[in-house]
């Protein structure tokens, strides 16, 4: 272990203008307010303007992240941008993002793709990659722009995603207390059509194999809840904490009717857990850092507090981490 804890020094967020609300979907797609409000949650979603790439909604969350900080893109020496909709096969859009802000060329940049896990993949490869005393200050993005891999006529998955960027900066705690403690990482090797896009990469997208996200809601559900609870037990039995200790969970804002179901199963009550769902569907890899911001601005988390976070996505990857504010 490193002698200085390292931690969450910043957070920023980008959400597109456009909303789309549930009313407007359902005269488009058959579907309405009331299904889609009690299924998931969700009361609106936002869309990226078509010019408008993951790139730029990262640049900008992640420009927000380094001032909240308060350090300039000069002091950045690492960028893992996690992603499933990257602007091109390549360059990596950490690359992009590194050009936008003006970082460093001695930063190492890259991608990373787990999916709606993705941001807490990159959070714990950049805290080793922080902890190995080689990196000293780590941008970590979640960005996404789904509205590219809906099928708007598949009633089932278009009413569920959004677009967004969230981002934080790690490096070196300012006081011995607050840092990330503990950040496990897991995938479930299930089919892998349960959650996934057919096409569109190496195997090439066709009529039948299109690219855009397909889905087996029911499965998922179930396998979402179980991987949650079971990491957010583990961390907590291994760090020695009981639930009622974490002041606030992050989870992955998938379903409301998921984090409640973790909610009853850890005996952890709902005011414990933010949700913005509601507001933004699921953005992927780039909910809970959009999450974790909202959190912090509604003053949920406080210096001291605790701080939860799971998630899971397609893969089955899963994940969680413990924060100490
Ligand atoms: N509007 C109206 N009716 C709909 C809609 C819709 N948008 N979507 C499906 N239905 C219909 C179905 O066709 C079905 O009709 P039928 O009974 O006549 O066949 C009925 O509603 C029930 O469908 P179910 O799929 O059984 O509905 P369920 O209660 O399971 O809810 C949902 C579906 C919301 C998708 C739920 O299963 C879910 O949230 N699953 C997890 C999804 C998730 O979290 N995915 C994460 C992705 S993470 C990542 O890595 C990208």
């Amino acid at each position: 272990m490193a002698s200085t804890p390292i931690a969450i020094l910043g957070t920023g967020v980008y959400s597109p203008e456009r909303i789309l609300s549930n009313e407007e979907l359902s005269r488009s797609v058959d579907t309405s307010d009331e299904w889609i409000l009690t299924r998931t949650g969700i009361r609106e979603r936002r869309i990226a303007a078509e010019s408008e790439t993951t790139a730029d909604m990262a640049a900008a969350a992640a420009q927000d992240a380094i001032a909240n900080a308060g350090l300039s893109a000069d002091q950045i020496d690492l960028v893992i941008l996690a992603t499933l909709t990257p602007d091109l096969p390549m360059p990596a859009t950490a690359c992009l993002v590194q050009q936008k802000l003006g970082i460093p060329e001695r930063a190492a940049c890259f991608d990373l793709n787990a999916a709606c896990t993705g941001f807490l993949y990159a959070l714990d490869t950049a805290w080793a990659m922080l902890e190995s005393g080689r990196y000293r200050h780590a941008l970590v993005v979640g960005a996404e722009k789904l509205s590219t891999m809906l099928d708007w006529n598949d009633r089932a998955t278009c009413v569920l995603f959004g677009d967004a960027a969230g981002a934080v900066v790690l490096g070196p705690s300012p006081n011995s207390h607050s840092g990330i403690l503990r950040s496990r990482l897991g995938a479930i090797p299930l089919p892998v059509d349960l959650l996934w896009v057919p096409g569109g990469g190496s195997s090439p997208a066709t009529p039948e194999e299109p690219r855009v996200i397909r889905m087996k809601g029911k499965e998922v559900f179930k396998v979402a809840v179980r991987a949650m609870e079971d990491i957010a037990r583990e961390i907590l039995e291994q760090h020695q904490v009981t639930a009622d200790q974490i002041a606030c969970v992050i989870p992955h804002q998938a379903n409301l009717r998921i984090i409640e179901a973790i909610s009853h199963y850890l005996k952890l009550p709902m005011d414990r857990f933010f949700v913005n769902v509601d507001r933004y569907g699921n953005t992927s890899a780039a909910s809970i850092p959009l999450a974790l911001h909202e959190a912090q601005q509604e003053g949920r988390i406080r210096r001291g507090d605790l701080v939860l976070l799971v998630a899971f996505g397609a893969g089955l990857t899963y994940g969680g981490a413990l924060v100490r504010w």
